[in-house]
């Protein structure tokens, strides 16, 4: 029951809780279903921000694993006699260390891993260790591998240890279990030559993963991190980014190429955010490309969202290149192209195709299903048609089927936005990515933002919002009510708007550079915010078809002159389901009448739910200490309020709290 409010009312409070006089009502027409709401509402969208990607998603916990970050020995603290060497196994990470004897039977050589804001371990989990290693002078020789505690004061420091015996003459793979007896938030992983007789060794691609990652995959994912990404339901996934797709500059760009094949072979990369708009600097942020474009499509595929990848179009990012030599000239992109026509045949060629051959060697023979392409992410100027256009007519011609996403710049609206759209539109883009963020006027106001959008241009992929408070630029429950309500005309304008995914996806509370974020975390936990559960909400219930709604006999707009209310409501045909959302954006709890009509003679609702989000406090959001501060919380709606007012149409009378978000299901009865 969530007559909390009726309840006060009949107590007579009405005046302490300032009910508005006003009643509102919302009236559907449930035998009038409209357009289909898109199997690709509602997604995520994923970028390496915020540790995101490596130190987050990714479960490796060694970083520079590969000794390649620029500065060799980055992340690692070496003692006794460790060099680098550069003639490694892998050609694309040719650097390793190698370890040889000290020469004195009291000193030791070795070398430890700070991870990713430290090591962090769980008592009585495992953790699986790899290497590749070899003895260089061809005698067998000894490591030792602990997991320890660099702030522990007494003899309990070192939690886990392993021998390993480096006999084969040639490179090889090597892997141990470690099971700590104790846990540590900040621990360090430490590798040594152990004594007596040690004789060198050469050690590469160092890997400490947990042993259980999201569906057990061994270059895996954290479970924890996969798993609230697979709650949402999502209709499409957008990797990888974001700015990373263009880089720092055209070097630093994201190849997707790079991220194939083994991983042990696959190049790091200088992570565009490792410094951020507030000029704090992460020198330390690279991406390993471990979790690389094999992972996004399976992870897509085990989430049940579409994929969508992004690619460059030869735009370095625009924020920061203002030369025309910082990208690519129109006529020398073929190159570009062609990554573009290889990823589709990555994706979907058969497995005698090149690039499908290597999907298969990867582990999945059959096709991902590759649906939607995109070419660019926020580029603007007459340079972004230009260089569009031959991306097109590629992939028009020999993927005639793939649906192309070509973007409108930064803005939501504005000279570049009011240019790009035609452009896009000229091109023939199937869909068009509108990024928006934006502060509480702003979303207050847009709720019909889609309302008069043409209907027989590309369709619409809002592929990053999210509600930026004003001076208030961090998660709370206030900005996610907004985006509910603005979400409403997301849902009544089903036939412009394809694709939604708000935007940035992870941050971790240790290394993020932009805020707000979906799911925040440490190296151990996570917690989902208010505007995840819109977003799931939103996901869960979005119905196959909208419904004509009104709200006090206008279109159910929303927007400030409609007491604050936003509405938009659904059908689920598969289940016989009415869903009405509204979004109580006022401070003053009101009056609803919730009138489904068009239910047939005969027709009458069976059972209703009422799902609340709210919050005591508007500033408040979840965290790490209280992860279910705010969360959804569904009752069964009393069948005798939902009462027959007329032939076909029944009435749910009900009363919403102020600063709430509802989703009400009516189900039909059979
Ligand atoms: O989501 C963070 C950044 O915002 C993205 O990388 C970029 O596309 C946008 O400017």
């Amino acid at each position: 029951m969530i007559h909390k409010p009726s309840l006060l009312l009949s107590l007579g409070l009405a005046s302490a809780l300032s009910l508005s006089a006003a009643n509102n009502v919302i009236t559907v027409q449930t035998d009038k279903p409209g357009a289909p709401i898109q199997p690709t509402m509602y997604g995520l969208f994923f970028e390496d921000i915020n540790y995101a990607a490596d130190g987050g998603l990714y479960a490796e916990m060694i970083k520079n694993r590969s000794f390649e970050f620029p500065q060799n020995l980055a992340a690692w603290v070496t003692f006794g006699d460790v060099t680098v060497q550069n003639d490694g196994p892998f050609e694309r990470n040719p650097h390793y260390v190698r370890l040889a004897s000290a020469g004195h039977n009291d000193k030791h050589t070795g070398l430890e891993n700070e991870g990713f804001f430290g090591v962090s371990y769980v008592k009585g989990e495992e953790y699986r260790f790899s290497v590749w290693a070899r003895p260089p002078q061809g005698k067998p020789a000894k490591i030792r591998v602990e997991l320890e505690n660099p702030a522990s004061m007494d003899n309990s420091q070192v939690n886990a240890k392993q021998e390993i015996t480096v006999d084969s003459k040639e490179w090889m793979k090597y892997e141990v279990t470690l099971k700590p007896d104790k846990s540590c938030k900040k621990g360090k992983l430490r590798i040594f030559l152990t004594k007596p007789d040690t004789t060198p060794v050469d050690l590469e691609h160092i890997s400490l993963f947990p042993a259980k990652t999201f569906n057990g995959h061994e270059n895996g994912l954290r479970v924890d991190l996969a798993q609230k990404l697979a709650d949402i339901k999502p209709g499409i996934f957008r990797f990888p980014g974001g700015c990373i797709v263009e880089g720092t500059d055209l070097d630093t760009r994201y190849q997707w190429k790079n991220t194939v094949g083994p991983v042990e072979n696959r190049p790091v990369n200088e992570n565009r955010w490792h410094y951020t708009f507030q000029h704090r600097f992460y020198p330390d942020y690279y991406q390993s490309g471990g979790l690389g474009f094999y992972e996004y499509f399976l992870l897509s595929e085990e989430i049940g969202a579409e994929p969508l990848p992004v690619l460059s179009v030869g735009l370095s990012c625009q924020f920061q290149n203002h030369d025309a030599e910082a990208h690519v000239p129109v006529n020398e992109l073929q190159p570009y192209i062609q990554d573009a026509l290889d990823l589709i045949e990555f994706a979907n060629g058969s497995t005698d195709t090149t690039w499908g051959k290597l999907r298969a060697e990867m582990g999945h023979p059959a096709p991902f299903n590759l649906k939607f392409i995109a070419i660019g992410n926020e580029q603007w100027g007459p340079e972004y048609p230009e260089h569009l256009e031959p991306f097109v007519k590629a992939i028009r011609k020999a993927y005639p089927d793939i649906k192309i996403v070509g973007s409108s710049g930064p803005d939501s609206e504005g000279e570049q936005f009011d240019y790009l759209w035609p452009e896009m539109k000229k091109l023939g883009a199937d869909l068009v990515d509108e990024h928006f963020y934006r502060p509480e006027k702003w979303f207050l106001a847009e709720g019909n933002r889609y309302d008069n959008y043409d209907r027989k241009g590309p369709k619409v992929f809002a592929g990053e919002y999210a509600c930026h408070g004003k001076g208030k630029k961090w998660n709370h429950f206030n900005a996610a009510l907004l985006e509910a309500a603005f979400m409403t005309g997301l849902e009544r304008n089903a036939d412009v708007v394809h694709m939604a995914t708000y935007a940035p996806l992870f941050a971790h509370v240790e290394g993020w550079q932009w805020r707000p974020d979906m799911i925040w975390f440490d190296n151990n936990e996570s917690f989902p915010t208010a505007s995840y559960y819109v977003q799931q909400l939103y996901a869960h219930n979005k119905g196959t078809n909208v419904l004509p709604a009104t709200l006090d006999g206008r279109p159910a707009a929303g927007n400030e002159g409609q007491n604050g209310l936003f509405a938009s409501a659904v059908t689920d045909k598969t289940t016989g389901e009415y869903i009405v959302k509204v979004a109580n954006t006022s401070a003053e709890a009101q009056n609803l009448d919730i009138v489904l009509r068009g239910l047939g003679k005969k027709g009458s609702i069976a059972s209703g739910t009422a799902t609340v989000l709210s919050s005591d406090d508007p500033n408040a959001d979840n965290s790490l200490e209280n992860p279910d501060r705010i969360k959804p919380v569904t009752s069964p709606i009393d069948a005798s309020a939902i009462t027959p007012t007329a032939k076909g149409t029944y009435t749910y009378s009900t009363s919403l709290e102020p600063n709430t978000f509802y989703v009400f299901k009516f189900k039909k009865a059979e």
